[in-house]
């Protein structure tokens, strides 16, 4: 798969889903389906976006002991998603047992991606809530690094971070990054944000955008704008 641009669906109804999902009748969007919008239609939504022909992005973060998550994954493979993900932190035997279980019989499978830190987490939560007292920098890169020692495909991280992370786990370990927003438009809660050229320009390998899409007056052109910016 080569660069793309993913938009998180992050609705609390499959109404709502589908009518933004209306809007695009020539390509097919990456979509992104969170906790939010899995918790509100469970697995059935996947399977009725999927069917519609979206690539799909199922974020849902698993965080737990190694068996768990990986009887898990090997139930959210049969979903048929492209992409899903997990917590680094869950350690790398966790991130081994999640391959383990998202590998189909045939030996397919939907990439798997790492959260290093949580973009909401900062030196100071870390150091004080979680005891742990090394730079977050170097903190994300240790995250990446066992994700790729486990045998993961990539991270979600910062755009500001995913040059080092190609330089410390290689070009072929791909970069997912949210904090996206277009040079002249609102950056909401999102605290460190690039635009679609920028990410592109810096490496990512997918940008994940959401209300930059889907609250524009036209999430159509907007999403092409995305695509003009990072992927032609
Ligand atoms: O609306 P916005 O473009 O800020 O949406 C970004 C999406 O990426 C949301 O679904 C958000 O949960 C997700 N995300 C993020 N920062 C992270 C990880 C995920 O913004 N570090």
């Amino acid at each position: 798969m080569g660069k793309d641009v993913i938009i998180a669906c992050d609705f609390d109804s499959a109404e709502k889903t589908f009518a933004f999902l209306d809007k695009f009748t020539g390509r097919k969007p990456f979509v992104k389906i969170g906790m939010e919008l899995y918790y509100a239609e469970g697995p059935s939504i996947v399977r009725e976006i999927k069917k519609r022909g979206h690539k799909i992005f199922l974020d849902l973060k698993l965080h737990d002991i190694p068996n768990t998550v990986k009887k898990s994954m090997a139930v959210l493979s049969r979903l048929d998603v492209d992409m899903t993900n997990l917590h680094a932190a869950g350690t790398v035997r966790m991130m081994e047992g999640a391959l383990e279980g998202l590998t189909r019989p045939d030996g397919t499978r939907p990439l798997l991606i790492a959260v290093t830190q949580l973009t909401s987490t900062d030196q100071e939560s870390m150091e004080k809530d979680l005891l742990i007292k090394e730079p977050i920098a170097d903190v994300v890169m240790h995250y990446a690094h066992n994700a790729k020692i486990a045998g993961l495909d990539g991270v979600v991280c910062s755009p500001l971070e995913a040059g080092k992370v190609h330089e410390t786990c290689g070009e072929k370990f791909l970069t997912v990054t949210p904090g996206v927003r277009f040079a002249d438009g609102d950056i909401g809660d999102q605290k460190r944000v690039m635009t679609p050229a920028e990410a592109k320009r810096i490496g990512s390998d997918y940008i994940v955008v959401g209300r930059p899409i889907t609250a524009a007056d036209d999430p159509v052109a907007a999403y092409e704008r995305c695509i003009a910016e990072f992927v032609d």
